[in-house]
C-alpha cells in the first residue's frame, strides 16, 4: 500500500500552519498504522512549501511560537523515523520548515523549478539543523545556513539535499513507491533503520520531544486526577481498615474526603456527565473485598432520588454544584414519611449521609447546575438492595442504584 499526501494551503503559499501540520502528521500516522510501504509528499501549486505560516504573528507570544516550532520539529522527526519509504516531490521553492520537510525524506526528487532556502538562523532559530548536517555534511550545511540565500536544483543535487533531478515527478515517485511495496515489510523497516543511521538524542531534545506531543496540559491534568484519586482510595481504605464503630469509621472517612476536596480533587470528565432522565452513580473505586466503594453521584437539574434508606454507612462530599438533602424520621408502620430537616450541601462540604439503621432521606440537585458528589459507602453500593418509601403512603419498595459506565 502507498500513501500520498499533498500540502495544500491555497493563498498561503503552502505555509505550515497548525492545521496543515496536523493534517500531515495525521496522514503519516495513518499510513504507518495501515502498513503503507511508502509515503509520497507533494504540494499543490507552484510553491512546494513556504515554511512556517506566520500570518497570525501579531497575536503570537514566545510560548505560542515555541510550541509551533517544536511541533514541526517533532513532525520532522516522525518523518525521519517512520517505518516506510518517504519520498518528497519538489516542483518549486521549499523554504525554511518546507526545506526541512524535504530533507527529512528518504528520496528527495526535484524538477528544474525546485529551490531551497533556510532562513531560520536569521531570526535565531535552529530547526532541523542536526539532520541537515547528517544529510549534506558539516561544511555544506554551514554554507546553506550562513551564506546562501537560496540554492537551485543543481547545487541541491550536488550537496545531496536533493537525491534526484527529474523532469517529471510523478513517474519516478511511483516507481520508487512500487519498489518499496515489493519488499517484505520487515525487511523494508530494517533496511530503512540501518541506512538512515541513528541520531543520538540529548536530554533536552528528549524532554522537548516528550513535552511537545499535543495535549500536554490534559495529560498533566489526567495524571494529577489519577494520583489524587489513588490518594483518596488509599486514605479511605486505611480509615476503614482501622475499624471501630460506625461513628469512628465515618469520622475518619469524612476527614479523608474533606482533605481530598480541599486539595481540588479532579475527576475524569466521563464521571461528571449527567444522564438525561435520572441521577447516576459512576464507580470511582470498589474495594476488592467489598468493604467500601467510592462513587461519583450526578444529579442533573430537577433530578432526585426516591425517599430511601441505605443499610450501609455513607459519607458524601460535594465536588461541584449543590446537593439538596431532605431527611425523614424513621418510618411509622403506615403513613407518609415525616420530614425532619433539610440541608443544602455545597462544594467542599462533607457530611455523614447514611447509617446502617433506618435513616431516610431524599436527595436532589439543589441549584441550576448539575450536582456531582463523591459518595463513599461501607459496601459495594452498586449491588446493595435498598428500600424506598412512597412519599404519601410510606409503602416500601426495593431498588438498587446500579453502577453506570462512565462516558468515554
Ligand atoms: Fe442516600
Amino acid at each position: 500500500m502507498i500513501t500520498e499526501f499533498t500540502i495544500d494551503a491555497p493563498g498561503r503559499a503552502n505555509a505550515l500552519g497548525p492545521e496543515t501540520t496536523a493534517r500531515l502528521d495525521r496522514a503519516l500516522a495513518d499510513a504507518v498504522a495501515q502498513g503503507s510501504a511508502a509515503f509520497v509528499l507533494r504540494a499543490a501549486g507552484g510553491t512546494f512549501c513556504s515554511g512556517f505560516d506566520l500570518g497570525d504573528l501579531p497575536r503570537l507570544g514566545d510560548a505560542d511560537l515555541l510550541a509551533r516550532f517544536v511541533t514541526i520539529e517533532r513532525l520532522l522527526e516522525r518523518i525521519r523515523t517512520a517505518p516506510l519509504l518517504t519520498i518528497a516531490c519538489v516542483g518549486g521553492p521549499a523554504v525554511g520548515a518546507g526545506a526541512d520537510l524535504v530533507a527529512a525524506c528518504d528520496y528527495r526528487l526535484g524538477t528544474g523549478a525546485a529551490s531551497f532556502a533556510f532562513p531560520g538562523p536569521r531570526f535565531g532559530l535552529l530547526l532541523g539543523t542536526a539532520h541537515l548536517t547528517r544529510l549534506v555534511g558539516g561544511q555544506p550545511a554551514r554554507d546553506l545556513l550562513v551564506r546562501r540565500q537560496r540554492v537551485d536544483v543543481e547545487e541541491a543535487l550536488r550537496i545531496g539535499l536533493l537525491s534526484h533531478r527529474v523532469d517529471e515527478l510523478g513517474p519516478f515517485a511511483a516507481e520508487l513507491a512500487a519498489a518499496a511495496a515489493a519488499l517484505d515489510p520487515i525487511t523494508l523497516r530494517e533496511l530503512l533503520a540501518v541506512t538512515r543511521g541513528r541520531a543520538t538524542a540529548d536530554p533536552l531534545s528528549t524532554l522537548v520531544a516528550s513535552a511537545a506531543d499535543p495535549g500536554l496540559a490534559d495529560r498533566v491534568r489526567a495524571y494529577r486526577g489519577e494520583s489524587q484519586m489513588q490518594q483518596l482510595i488509599n486514605g479511605v481504605a486505611a480509615a476503614v481498615a482501622e475499624g471501630g464503630g460506625e461513628q469512628a469509621v465515618t469520622g475518619r472517612v469524612a476527614k479523608v474526603l474533606r482533605a481530598a476536596l480541599a486539595k481540588g480533587l479532579s475527576l475524569p470528565p466521563g464521571v461528571m456527565v449527567p444522564h438525561p432522565e435520572r441521577y447516576v452513580m459512576y464507580p470511582l473505586h470498589v474495594a476488592p473485598d467489598g468493604s467500601f466503594s467510592i462513587a461519583s453521584a450526578v444529579w442533573n437539574v430537577g433530578q432526585r432520588t426516591p425517599i430511601h434508606d441505605h443499610g450501609v454507612w455513607g459519607v458524601v462530599g460535594i465536588h461541584s454544584g449543590v446537593e439538596h438533602e431532605v431527611r425523614y424520621a424513621p418510618p411509622a408502620p403506615a403513613g407518609a414519611p415525616r420530614m425532619i430537616d433539610e440541608s443544602l450541601w455545597r462544594p467542599g462540604e462533607v457530611t455523614v449521609c447514611c447509617t446502617t439503621d433506618q435513616d431516610l432521606h431524599q436527595v436532589a440537585s439543589g441549584s441550576d447546575e448539575p450536582c456531582v458528589g463523591i459518595h463513599v459507602y461501607g459496601g459495594d453500593i452498586g449491588t446493595i438492595q435498598r428500600r424506598s418509601y412512597h412519599p404519601e403512603t410510606g409503602e416500601v419498595g426495593y431498588f438498587t442504584s446500579a453502577w453506570t459506565t462512565p462516558a468515554s
